[in-house]
């Protein structure tokens, strides 16, 4: 009978389709949800390789562009309180954070390929555990690289500059050139130099309008810092930047 062979035919398929469908889910790792700091609020150890969601940066603040831009400065000593995650987010957000549909970002990159990496080394954050972190701007989350205080090697490194020991956090920003010079060539070089000082000028700004202070470090061994933050082999460290609270 044709309708009895078609309901058995339908059977057959789901059969085959939850069999398969089962399948795929057991061979397929599943990603681990990201740990929300905000909503545990309580220190969780994070693990190397598990993620940490940023809360959403604001949009908007009571200090102007030319306020900033006036009260901006290097400073290196710091209170030694600690920061928030919202403060990181914001931070890390304003170097690097996507603010086009299409991927664009707060600071501009030659032929849109962004070759800047963002890593956060974790001194004294509330919520989020000593350590070291890549910075992901298309999840706008953490990735933890590497655990424990890695801040007096850091220093160490920055030849003794004790203010990238001192601060509450240190962001480093590295570089992959290739992303940049298969197409411009040398002058990718000088491209992505540029780069990281707009990303660089961006986080200034932002520690400004926070209340919270930072300098840019150029002097380090790059070698040292590169071990020091299990960084890739194809990257190579341009800035350090330690941020806290004005001592
Ligand atoms: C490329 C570059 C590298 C720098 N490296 C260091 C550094 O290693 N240590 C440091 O304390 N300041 C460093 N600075 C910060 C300068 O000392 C600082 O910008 C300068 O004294 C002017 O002060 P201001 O930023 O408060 O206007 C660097 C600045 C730039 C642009």
């Amino acid at each position: 009978m044709p309708t009895k062979a078609i309901i058995l035919g339908v059977i057959a398929t789901l059969v085959v389709v939850t069999a398969i469908a089962i399948t795929f889910s057991v061979l397929i790792p599943h990603e681990p949800e990201p740990v929300d700091p905000i909503k545990t609020k309580n220190m969780q150890k994070i693990e190397v390789g598990e993620r940490i969601k940023l809360p959403e940066p604001s949009y908007t603040s009571n200090v102007s562009v030319e306020e900033a831009l006036s009260k901006r400065r290097s400073i290196r000593a710091y209170s030694g309180e600690s920061l928030t995650v919202e403060e990181v987010s914001q931070l890390l957000w304003a170097a690097q954070g996507i603010t086009s549909p299409g991927g664009g970002r707060t600071a501009p990159s030659a032929g849109a390929l962004y070759p800047l990496e963002l890593y956060l080394v974790v001194g004294d954050v509330e919520g989020i555990d000593k350590g070291v972190y890549r910075y992901r701007p298309e999840e706008h989350d953490l990735e933890k690289v590497k655990d424990g205080d890695v801040r007096a090697e850091l220093a160490e490194a920055a030849l003794g500059q004790e203010c990238v020991k001192d601060a509450a956090i240190d962001i480093v920003f590295t570089a992959v050139y290739e992303r940049t010079t298969w197409k411009y060539g040398e002058r990718g070089i000088r491209y992505v130099h540029i780069e990281a000082g707009h990303a660089a000028q961006n986080v200034y700004l932002q520690a400004v309008s926070l209340d919270l202070v930072t300098v840019v470090i150029g002097a380090f061994i790059d070698s040292e810092v590169k071990e020091i933050m299990n960084m890739q082999e194809q990257e190579t460290p341009l800035y350090i930047m330690p941020v806290g609270r004005k001592g």
